[in-house]
């Protein structure tokens, strides 16, 4: 099987890769080594930012989410029992942001590509090894249906996450990465969330977030340490544990309802430099990952690939490989911005165990900062809203 552009991973990033492909009448062939069922159900972002909802709008998934999902205007960060609202619209020329969550997202972009007739979408279809990457028809060796079985491409895109095969494949990387030394415990409850718009909250006991995934669902998460076992984690225990982290002065209260799943998510950051070696490109996760505070994670991924697509669009139009050639350096420039806001909003709002009161003193010297400073204010709108893309 030979194919122009060959896509490991059908996750965000490769099956919008896919979609942007097909609107340019540039062929793909994506690979996803899970089921459909498990692409569509694993929980994981839940914020769009302004650019993204756009392209989605763009290339024609963006009908359910605009009937669906909810548009935010603001977030309320939360520090020394005060709330503080930083409103996104006044503060960015209009941008604002729409919760809506990865897993709707990639149902509606499974559901175009096979309505619409894009490119093959193989689920169960795991590659094994890039190979020829150094000539002019590189080609993924996967399995299929029981079988082995090879694509050979013109281009080949790992979109296939921070575990994926293709990274690896690729020589002279240059790989940046921190960790830290506290996990996210995320719950779903069926209770309506207890707030219009997201709390970031910053507390002694570590850090929490409120956020939702409808008008019914509330999407919550806790600071807890590494390795934790969500089994220490009774319902009992998050939601007084909540109580108190979300402690401010007035009267708000933080409805309790069935918590419906709970997980522990490590956090990273992690850069791979360049993005491309010949004719191999990483995309995504593949390429860089944030801790998830600010929910850049999927957002970036899209900005990949609409750069890409472009990329590969303007080769087609007009044979000219400068797009494709200035790729590398146009998405590290974001994914570095992403990186810093990320790792910004994570340690200004969270509690390092190693944490003397004069860090405390400094973090909440920063948020106060944030609360009576537009341009403060304004450096965090405009990031979380998201940076123009290109
Ligand atoms: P992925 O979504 O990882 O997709 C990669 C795809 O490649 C997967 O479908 C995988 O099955 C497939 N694949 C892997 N290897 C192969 C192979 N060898 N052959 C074929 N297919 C392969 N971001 C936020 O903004 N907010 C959050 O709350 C948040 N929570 C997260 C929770 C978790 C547990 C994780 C892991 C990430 C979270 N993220 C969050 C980050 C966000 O979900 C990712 O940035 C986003 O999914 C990136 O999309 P992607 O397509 O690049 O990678
Ligand atoms: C969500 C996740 C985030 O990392 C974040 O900063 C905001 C919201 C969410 O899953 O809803």
């Amino acid at each position: 099987m030979h194919t122009t552009v060959g896509i490991i991973g059908g996750g965000p990033a490769g099956l919008l890769l896919a979609r942007l492909l097909h609107l340019a009448g540039i062929d793909s062939v994506v690979l996803e080594s899970r089921d459909r069922a498990y692409v569509e159900q694993r929980q994981r972002a839940g914020i769009l930012e302004q650019g993204a909802v756009d392209v989605l709008r763009e290339c024609g998934a963006g009908e359910r989410m605009d009937r669906e999902g909810l548009v935010h205007d603001g977030i309320e960060l939360r520090f020394d029992r005060r709330s503080h609202r930083i409103d996104f619209p006044s503060l960015t020329g209009g941008r604002r942001v729409m919760v809506y969550a990865q897993t709707e997202v990639v149902k509606d972009l499974i559901a175009l590509q096979f309505r619409q007739g894009g490119g093959p979408l193989l689920f169960e279809a795991q590659a094994r090894a890039v190979t020829g990457i150094d000539t002019d028809r590189p080609a993924v060796h996967f399995t299929h249906e029981g079988g082995e079985r090879t694509l050979t491409c013109d281009y080949v895109i790992g979109c296939d996450g921070f575990h994926g095969i293709t990274r690896a494949a690729m020589p002279d990387l240059a790989t940046y990465e921190r960790t830290y030394p506290y996990s996210w415990l995320g719950i779903m409850a069926d209770v309506p969330p207890s707030c219009d718009e997201l709390i970031y909250a910053h507390s002694e006991r570590g850090f929490a977030l409120h956020s939702m995934r409808s008008t019914t669902v509330s999407r919550i998460y806790l600071q807890v340490p590494n390795g934790t076992d969500p089994a220490q984690w009774p319902d009992e225990r998050i939601w007084d544990e909540l109580d108190a982290r979300f402690a401010v002065d007035g009267d708000w209260k933080l409805e309790r309802g069935p918590i419906t799943a709970k997980s522990v998510l490590p956090m990273r950051s992690f850069v791979a430099e360049p993005m491309r070696h010949g004719r191999v490109f990483l995309a995504g996760d593949a390429a860089h990952i944030v801790p998830p505070t600010g929910a850049k994670g999927l957002n970036l991924a899209f900005s990949d690939v609409v750069v890409l697509a472009r990329a590969f669009a303007h080769l087609h139009a007009t044979g000219s490989a400068e797009l494709l050639d200035a790729y590398s350096a146009t998405c590290l420039r974001r994914a570095w911005r992403a990186e810093h806001f990320s790792y910004f909003m994570t340690t200004t709002l969270h509690t390092d165990p190693a944490q003397s009161p004069f860090d405390t003193r400094l973090q909440l010297s920063q948020l106060d900062r944030i609360a009576t400073s537009t341009a403060a204010a304004t450096e965090l709108a405009e990031n979380y809203t998201g940076l123009p893309i290109g």
